[in-house]
């Protein structure tokens, strides 16, 4: 090895170790920040790095490149709102899979004569994948961002032969590895790999139902990097090989606490469509008891001990802000109010503890779910602000319910719980909540931030 080579690869493990580092400080809200910038540190070197050692193109489409795509993604930055923020990541995703997609692609073209008749197996199967899992990726997300942002219906697409079809689907891809490893130089195999790979991440995704579609997206997150993995090892990028195991772990890491959170298997929402579909939960009985944000305030005035509950319809009203003012309020008034955070609630992996945290809300009263399931009788007041699914009883009372067996919230365990909705309709999952019609429930209804607004009010005319 040369002085270069060994200043390169030197480089490397600092960008290596920087991803790390970046990835530990990413997991609490008070390091995040210093995490992201760190990893973005790493990510300079590796690629100033890269561009060092390899004659890829010349300099100017190189900065150009750099220019239109670092102000768009600080564009979109900037502008996303936080609700949109799922499908973005997914948009990201499917960029992550086909910038593969198309390294593997240059890399086959740009091999000589030579270079194709000389080059190793490894090196075709590794080229192969690179293809293949970039392909499912792009298109898959591609479809997860569609369903999410609304452009195309949420609903599973299925039809009959679905199943066969993705089977053929699945064969297809074997022979035309086999073929694309033993005649590279046949180019009918690489395109062949591109339109399967293009196709099976669309029927794949497309007859997912959009619910599903957060898993779908930390999965495709997996893809991408294990794409990214399979590029390094064609090329012999280390750097490259490092990312995408990172990536690609904890992608899947995501995933598995996701569904844990559901109860449900990975093969149970990748394979939803083509199950029978879940019978309707039994009919609930009772009267829902509504309150005004007035009444509410009187009882919260007496109360010792309060929960809150945010869920998505939190993030939709902002009611963040709203909420550290009520919490600041309750406090100053003798009460302890704790929050209680459930791993799916809203719409991405930590929504609400990134909301929490922008209204300065302390890392050290957000409880997770197992924490305050067993005290939950000693709460004086249940607040739910916006959530729904994640306190919804019928997952440990109703065996008929699609959700019957998801660890949820126990909040109709409390006292006193206080739901702030704009009305009775059934979440994400579109399951109908028993919890509204319990005994020791009363319905606050309207927009979460107005009634929250509402109630600080009525602190301050106290
Ligand atoms: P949801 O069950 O989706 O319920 C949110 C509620 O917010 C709705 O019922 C809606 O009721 C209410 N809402 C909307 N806008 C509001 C506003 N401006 N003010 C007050 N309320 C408002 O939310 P959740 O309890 O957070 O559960 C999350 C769901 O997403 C779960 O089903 C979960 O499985 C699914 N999911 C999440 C993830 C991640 S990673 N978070 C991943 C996969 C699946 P109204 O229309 O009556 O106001």
């Amino acid at each position: 090895m040369n002085d270069i080579e060994t200043i390169i690869n030197l480089a490397y493990v600092v960008a290596a170790a920087l991803f790390i580092l970046g990835l530990k400080l990413l997991s609490h809200p008070d390091t995040a920040k210093r995490g992201n910038f760190v990893s973005a540190v790493g990510m300079l070197i590796a690629v100033v790095v890269t561009l060092l050692d390899q004659q890829i193109i010349t300099y100017q489409w190189i900065i150009l490149g750099v220019v239109i795509g670092g102000a768009f993604g600080a564009w979109k930055a900037k502008s996303v709102e936080m609700t949109a923020m799922p499908e973005m990541v997914s948009l990201f995703n499917g960029f992550g899979g086909a910038a593969s997609l198309l390294l593997g692609w240059a890399t086959l073209s740009g091999m000589s004569m030579v270079a194709l008749q000389t080059a190793t197996a490894f090196t075709y199967i590794t080229l192969f994948f690179t293809i293949l899992v970039g392909g499912v990726t792009f298109s898959g997300s591609v479809v997860a961002w569609g369903k999410l942002s609304g452009k195309m219906s949420s609903k599973a697409v299925i039809f009959t032969g679905l199943r066969e079809l993705s089977v053929l689907h699945l064969i297809a891809m074997l022979v035309v590895g086999y073929l694309f490893t033993t005649e590279p130089q046949n180019t009918l195999w690489l395109y062949c790999a591109i339109a399967l790979a293009l196709s099976f991440g669309l029927w794949a995704t497309i007859s997912i139902g959009g619910a599903d579609m957060p898993v779908v997206i930390a999965l495709l997150n997996s893809y991408s990097g294990v794409a990214a993995t399979a590029a390094g090892l064609a090329t012999g990028n280390t750097i490259l090989i490092v990312t995408g195991l990172l990536v690609g772990a904890s992608g899947l890491i995501l995933t598995n606490i996701m569904c844990k959170a559901m109860n449900r298997s990975l093969m149970n929402v990748l394979l939803s469509g083509f199950s029978k579909p879940v019978e309707a939960g039994e009919k609930i009985e009772g009267e829902i008891k509504i309150l005004s944000a007035q009444d509410a305030f009187y009882v919260l005035e007496a109360a010792q001990s309060v929960l809150v509950v945010p869920g998505y319809g939190m993030a939709v009203a902002q009611a963040q802000h709203a909420v550290r003012e009520m919490q600041s309020l309750l406090e100053e008034n003798g009460c302890t109010v704790d929050y209680a955070i459930h791993a799916v609630a809203g719409r991405m992996p930590g929504h609400m503890n990134v909301l929490l945290a922008e209204a300065d809300v302390p890392y050290d009263q957000l409880y997770e779910m197992d924490d305050v399931n067993p005290r939950m009788e000693n709460y004086d007041v249940v607040i739910v602000i916006g959530a729904n699914d994640v306190v919804n009883p019928a997952a440990k009372e109703m065996k008929g319910s699609p959700i019957y067996g998801m660890p949820v919230i126990e909040a109709y365990r409390a006292k006193t719980v206080f739901v702030l909705k704009r009305s009775a309709n059934a979440g994400f999952a579109g399951v109908d909540n028993p919890l509204f019609f319990k005994d020791n429930t009363r319905m606050v209804l309207g927009d979460a931030k107005e009634t929250i607004n509402s109630i600080v009010r009525e602190f301050g005319d106290d």
